[in-house]
């Protein structure tokens, strides 16, 4: 296996392995690759939906999201779909996979099917690197701070999803996600201090208003979006993304209009968090 760094932040390219009959030790220091650097994008892979669930068994347990569609026969893979046609994206803003939930997932495996001539990358930002960059007041402060988390706002029908492939999937229920986290997390791995809030599902500190939320949560999001704590991943056919949720942020960018770009996600089970 051969690792490379994809920015001085966080990232790594891994050459030289193929995921579908990797097991042991061999796994063991690919999962430790994604816990130390948030992300990795693995080349030249041939991976069948099949081999896709079966590898991220090999992780833990899945967790299904109920707003996606299913790639039919797989319930386990979502399909993050962009059609010809279609102005949004999914996963177009910094966000968290899943953070809404109780016990957030842990990351997830993305595979690409069906990709875009060009654009379409995919950014990631390191939140060990942006709580990092705090000073030793502010972090005292969000010390003792928790955030409520919710994804109503992006699934309920009229909500910021209504124009993408995921409006189908809109029950017209009222939706009530929410959880509430600790605005910084240890890695239960690394150790590592790790910002968590993001713009998408975050909306406020508890026992905070939103509108006296919104300054503080705007300050660390500008932070947390810094070009020094980035990586990009430039897609190729038979890539894979591994990321670890808890540790970065994602950015599906949205550049290659009148093209159709489709990838398969599996989440990846977490553990609960904490400070
Ligand atoms: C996502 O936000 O999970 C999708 C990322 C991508 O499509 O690049």
């Amino acid at each position: 296996m051969k690792v490379a760094p994809l920015s001085a932040a966080l990232g790594v390219e891994v050459t030289d392995v193929q995921l579908a009959d990797l097991a042991g030790a061999s796994l063991d220091a690919l999962k430790r690759q994604v816990f130390e650097n948030g992300v990795a994008v693995i080349r030249d892979q041939q991976l069948s939906p099949d081999q896709h669930i079966a590898f991220a068994k090999r992780w833990g347990g899945i967790d299904v999201n109920p707003f996606f569609p299913t790639n039919s026969g797989w319930p386990e893979i979502a399909e993050v779909r962009k059609a010809e046609e279609q102005k949004d994206n999914i996963g177009g803003g910094w966000h968290t996979d899943h953070s809404f939930d109780s016990v957030p997932a842990m990351g997830s495996i993305l595979v690409a099917r069906e990709l875009p001539p060009s654009g379409g990358d995919t950014l990631f930002s390191s939140m060990g690197a942006a709580y990092d960059a705090l000073s030793d007041g502010l972090k005292a402060t969000l010390a003792g701070l928790s955030a409520v988390h919710t994804a109503d706002h992006i699934y309920q029908p009229g909500g910021y999803y209504s124009h993408t492939d995921l409006a189908d999937e809109m029950t017209g229920q009222e939706l009530s996600t929410r959880a509430v986290h600790p605005v910084v997390i240890r890695h239960p791995v690394t150790g590592r201090k790790l910002l968590y809030v993001n713009g998408a599902f975050t909306t406020h500190f508890e026992g905070w208003t939103r509108e006296e939320s919104l300054p503080l949560l705007g300050y660390l999001y500008s932070v947390a979006s810094r070009e020094e704590f980035q990586c990009r991943i430039e897609w190729r056919p038979g890539s894979v993304a591994i990321w670890d949720n808890r540790a970065t942020w994602h950015l599906a960018q949205n550049d290659y209009h009148g093209h159709r770009r489709v990838m398969h996600r599996i989440t990846l089970t977490g553990d609960p968090l904490a400070a």
